[in-house]
Parts: structure tokens; sequence; C-alpha cells
């Protein structure tokens, strides 16, 4: 390859590669699979890295982070980012419409949007390239956070399309979307960090953090509400946003906002996601109400901190009050002590609350716990709520304070809390009845071995009647022992035996998620299993080749090696071996990964397949497949009388229609 041909080749892959960024995270609809877009990204870091010369700070190879910013620049806004007038009540957003309709003397068109809520932030171009992001500050100026912001696949580095001023400035809100929120606040749980409090929090706290490498990991998105530039772009907001949408920046679609000729359109608006907005992927904690036209805006001008042309409705904090009964301290199956809060009953978002997360015992100590304690309890994006204040006023002069316990609630053993850790627990990890039932019961989960038949209250009566301890008793479980349990009768006892007989058919990295290794879960599990291939090379696996493994830390790899260092471990493994449980990768016959990354919906009958066989083929090849069509599905494959809904959606939404031989084509080619 010539140089020229080099510079052709890294031209054209990072264009490619900020496409597929714009279609996977601004239009949620990739058009590769993630296998094929780590494959240009890697062809491009070589080509980068053999030739340095053409490195470039904004090429999609430059989004993975890696620099550590100590102290962020602090940059004064060129406009400063003003903040909102808010309410809470309807009333005055009634006075605020009043008041804007008597100084125009008309009643204006407004745009209606959610308020998201995560941080703002103010993102610079110049003729058409991202030059630096700032945060909102104290509204005059800002820290320069352009190497975490340039980590956000949603933000473009690059615009798209035409007409974009050469000076623009866009303003808008990074936030975490609740899905990513969970799963990041159970891996800081199980890896012992302290969880954050919510999206918002985590959003901000991300934006603040100096490695940006960290920064990379962390699922941030962000959604754009407001363009501003020297030179006008379009006479009203709604254009103006219409254009960043065609400039490749995620701005809400027409659905999640509206524009407002009246105010029963405006209270339809705010009526509408006050329930709607618990259904969203987002935390949403009002909306924004703005005046569509530029020289309106002008014309009413601004206060010191807020614009005359736009307001927040804010929705009520999720928040109840109510009486601390009691802290109940849950042993996990691998021992972790989990306070939980037990509340008189209270109305809180729709469902009545009783309990509230206290996650550890820093937390308890942190709120000053004492029982009786009147506590606010808030709804953030978690399921569980949280006790955010205690009205000490309120307190009993001979209330007891809440202390974490020093032995284990159901064995009596002294816990521990190592090093480091946020988490207490149970060492009695071969007696503690609690362990030993969660390690059954995680065993079976449907995410684990997914034994039909049996559930958490069997585990329990099975324990208790002393016939099992561990995984492996399960399989040498005898019909006649178990027709002497209570309300077992044979077809129970039948469909028992029947699922655990079926579990045999499971795969070996459920198999593994399944044993309940601390740190191992299912993510983990699939990596280790693909890795190691088979549950002998696992087992003799060095600390250095737990750890060339990808997303392996030292955690985990220890945590691996001492479960598998323990003599009980050993004689349970093999003993399931024993009993036919899968401890290796099946490779499939005939798999490929031709159709990874493609979601397909099947409908009608088939000439070579049945429902279930030709649904099995797509998994072979590594697709997926969905029950109903959406904007996410990327073929629907249509048997003989295929229903015409599916056919008349499919083709609304453009998404392709396949036939069977046409499918046979696809997985066929080479
Ligand atoms: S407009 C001059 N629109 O709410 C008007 N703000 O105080 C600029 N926010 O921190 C703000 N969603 O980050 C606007 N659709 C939206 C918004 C929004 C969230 C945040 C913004 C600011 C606060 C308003």
């Amino acid at each position: 390859m010539t140089i020229e041909q080099a510079k052709e080749r890294i031209d054209y892959l990072r264009h490619e590669l900020e496409m597929h960024n714009h279609r996977y995270y601004v239009l949620d609809a990739p058009s590769i699979s993630d296998q094929d877009f780590d494959l240009l990204l890697r062809e491009l870091e070589d080509l980068e890295k053999a030739h340095p010369q053409f490195f470039d700070p904004l090429s999609p190879t430059q989004r993975v982070g890696g620099s550590i910013t100590k102290d962020f620049p602090t940059i004064a806004h060129k406009r400063p980012m003003l903040s909102l007038g808010n309410t809470y009540s309807e009333e005055e957003l009634g006075e605020f419409l009043d008041r804007t309709e008597k100084s125009l003397g008309f009643f204006p068109e407004f745009v209606c949007e959610l308020k998201y809520d995560g941080a703002a932030i103010s993102i610079h171009y110049e003729n058409g390239q991202f030059v630096r992001a700032v945060t909102r500050g104290d509204g005059v100026q800002g820290d320069e956070i352009s190497n975490n912001v340039k980590t956000i696949a949603a933000v473009p580095m690059r615009l798209q399309g035409e007409g974009f001023p050469d000076e623009l400035e866009v303003r808008g809100e990074i936030f975490m979307p609740v899905n990513g929120f969970q799963k990041m606040n159970e891996d800081r749980l199980a890896n012992g960090l302290e969880p954050f409090a919510n999206p918002r929090n985590s959003a901000s706290g991300s934006l603040k953090m100096q490695d940006s490498a960290e920064v990379a990991r962390r699922p941030l998105d962000c959604y754009l509400y407001y363009v501003l530039s020297t030179t006008p772009i379009s006479k009203t907001h709604w254009e103006n946003l219409e254009k960043a949408r065609s400039w490749g920046f995620k701005v809400p679609d027409h659905n999640k906002c509206r524009l407002a000729i009246n105010r029963v359109e405006i209270f339809e608006f705010i009526h509408h996601w006050d329930q709607a907005r618990h259904n969203l992927p987002f935390e949403v904690d009002g909306v924004v109400i703005k005046v569509n036209e530029y020289p309106l805006q002008e014309e009413l001008g601004t206060t010191a901190k807020s614009p005359r042309w736009a307001i927040a409705y804010k929705y009520k904090a999720e928040e109840a009050r109510t009486v601390l009964e009691g802290v109940r301290y849950q042993v996990g199956r691998t021992g972790a002590i989990t306070p939980v809060a037990e509340l008189r009953p209270v109305l809180l978002a729709g469902t009545t609350v009783k309990r509230a997360s206290l996650h550890n015992a820093d937390q308890i100590a942190k709120l000053d716990l004492h029982l009786g304690d009147w506590v606010c309890v808030e709804k953030g994006g978690e399921i569980i709520p949280k006790i955010t204040a205690v009205l000490v006023e309120e307190r009993k002069p001979d209330a007891e304070a809440v202390i974490f316990p020093v032995n284990c609630p159901e064995c009596q053993t002294a816990l521990i809390r190592e090093e480091g850790e946020a988490q207490h627990y149970c060492p009695n990890a071969t007696a503690c009845p609690a362990q030993i039932n969660g390690r059954l019961e995680h065993f079976i989960s449907r995410k684990a071995m997914d034994v039909e038949g049996l559930g958490p209250e069997t585990i329990e009566l099975l324990v208790n009647a002393g016939l099992i301890h561990n995984p492996a008793d399960l399989y040498e479980l005898r019909r006649e022992d178990l027709l002497q349990l209570e309300r077992t009768g044979e077809k129970t006892v039948d469909n028992l035996l029947l699922g655990l007989e079926k579990s045999k058919q499971q795969t070996f990295e459920r198999l593994l998620f399944a044993l309940g290794i601390r740190y191992v879960g299912e993510t983990v599990a699939k990596k280790l299993a693909r890795h190691f291939k088979n549950i002998d090379r696992l087992m003799v696996a060095t600390q250095e080749e737990l750890l060339a493994v990808d997303e392996i830390g030292l955690r985990i790899a220890q945590s691996v090696q001492s479960y598998v260092e323990r003599e009980d471990n050993v004689a349970l493994i093999r003993r399931l071996v024993a009993h036919g449980l899968p401890m290796a990768v099946e490779e499939q016959e005939g798999a490929t990964e031709q159709l990874k990354g493609l979601t397909f919906v099947v409908s009608g009958t088939f000439e070579h397949f049945d429902r279930n066989g030709i649904k099995a083929e797509i998994e072979k090849h590594g697709g997926r497949v969905a029950s109903a069509v959406s904007s996410k599905t990327n073929y629907v494959l249509a048997g003989a009388d295929m229903g015409p809904a599916k056919r008349q959606k499919a083709e609304k939404l453009g998404v392709e229609v396949l036939s069977e031989e046409a499918f046979l084509q696809l997985i066929a080619q080479p």
C-alpha cells in the first residue's frame, strides 16, 4: 500500500465509522454488526499506527479515550448559559403563557420538549469540526471537558450534510439511560464499590473524571436542545433543531416534542408525559416550553438569570415520607450482607412502597438511621426506592440507633469486611443456610440453568428436608424421596425430574454463571467460556492467562482462582461432570456469524423449515429473532400466507421483506 493509498483508506474508514456511529447511537438503526464495526475500527487503528503523520484528534479511534486530564481548564462562555425559570404549578405555567401573550399582543407558537435530567453541555464546532465542549459551570464560565465528551458516540466529531455555519455552538444534555445506570450500579456493587445515587449524578460525575478511557466505558448519551450561531440559521427554534438533526446531532424525534399553537396543546403534552415518561429509557424531570420564533424570543428578551421566552414545568419529585420500622439484613448467595429498610407502607409514584435499599453499612452510618425515624423515600432510576433523608427533628429522644450486625443474621458467624470493599460478608460459605439456599436458587434460575418445574419454595423444602445441599445433589434426587415431601404429587415430581434432565442440555457458559463464582456474572461467564472452551482448562488457568481475557481484571481472576482452589468446589464440579452437565462449549455444526447484528421477524409457513427450525437457523448464523416488526428489524422473513398486517408494517417502516429462497441464498454466501 502506498502512502497515498493508506491516506485514502484512512479517510474512507474514518468516514464509514462515523457514519456507523451515527446510525447506531443517534438513529438507533445500525446497518452492520458490532463485529464488522470492530473489524473496521481495528483496521483504522493499525493504519493510524503505521502512519502516525495522519493522526487526527477527531478520528473515531480517539473515542475510546485514554487521555488523563488533571485539571480541566476554565473557559468563559461566549454567550452565557442561562438557566430556565421553573414551576411545579399548572397555574403558574398559565400565568407565564398569559404574560407572554400580553407582551406580544398575540399567542405565539411554542415548542414543547422534554426536560432531560443530566448535565448541560455546550459544544463548539468550527467549519463542521468539533473544537471543544464546556460544562455549564456557573453559567458564565465552565470546565473544558472535550476529551470526555469526545467519548460519547452520539456527539458528532464532524458534521454531516451541508448548510452549517462556520461557527456553531450547540447545547444539550448529557445523560445516562436508566438501563445502563442500573447495570453500572450492579457491577459496582458486585465489585464492592459504592453505587451511584441516580442517573443524573452518575452522568455529571462521569463527565468530571480525569481518565477519559473510564468515561468511554460509561453509557452516556446526549440530546441536543439549543442551537446558536453568529450567523442566523433559520427563523425558528424548531427548524434549527431539524437542521441540527440533519447535521448528525441527536435531536428528540417528533413523538417526544411538538409544536403547540394554544394552551390546550401545551397542557396535553404536559399531561401525556407525566405518565408516559416512566416508559422512556432515560429520566425526564419535566417539560420545557419555548417560544418558537427567534424574532419573538428577542422581543421578549431575558432577565439576568433566564429567558422570558421559555419556562420549565417540573414534575413533582416522586418522594414520600414514612416511618422506618426496621432493618433486615439479607444474606446473598456469595455471603454479601445487604441491609434493607422496612418501611410503613406508603404510596409513591403509583405503587405502595414497603422497602428501600440501604446498600451497606456506610450508607446507614451516613444517614445516621434510628428505628422509628421519619424518612424521605424517593424513586430514582432504580426499581427499589431509596432513603434520601431523615427528619431528625421528628426523632424521639430514646430512639435506638441502627447498628450494623457483627454476626451473620442467618448462621451467627462473625462477618468480615475486606479492605477497600463496601460490603460485609459472611465467610461461612459451606454451612450458612442463606448461602446454601441462595446458591441453589441461583443455579436453577432463569438466566442460569433455567430448571423448569423447580422454584425457590421447592428448593427451601428440599434443603430443609436434608435432601440437597449443593447443585450436584439435585441430580441425585430420587423419585421416592421427592414423593415423601409435602405438597408434591406425582405430576410435580415428574416435572421436576424432567426439568433437571433437560437442564443438562444448557450451555457451558450458563453452567459457569450458575456456579455462582463471585464476580462471575453472565457476561464474564460468557467471556471465560469462550476463551477457555472447557472447565478443565479454566481450572488450571494461571492468573496471567485469566488476565489475558478481554475485560477480566485482577479481582475476577483472583476470585476464579480461589474458587477452583477449594476442594469442595472441585468435588462439586467433578460430580456435575459425572451427571452429564455441560462442561465445554459446543461448536454447532455449520454455525457462522453471517447474520450477526441482524434482527429478523419470521412470518408465515416455510418449505424447508418448520417455524422453530427457521428461527434456529437464523440463530445458528448469529442472527436474532424478534416477534414484532419495528424500526430495529432488518428483515422480515416471509413464508407462504404471511399476515398482511406484518407486510404493511414492514413496508411502512421500509424493512426489507425476504423470501425463503432469498434467505437461503443469504446464509449460503461465503
Ligand atoms: S433550554 C436558555 N431545553 O434544564 C434555555 N434546557 O435550567 C436553555 N434542560 O441546565 C435551556 N432539557 O441543561 C432546555 N429541552 C431542554 C432541556 C433543558 C434539560 C436543562 C438544561 C439546564 C436546565 C434549565
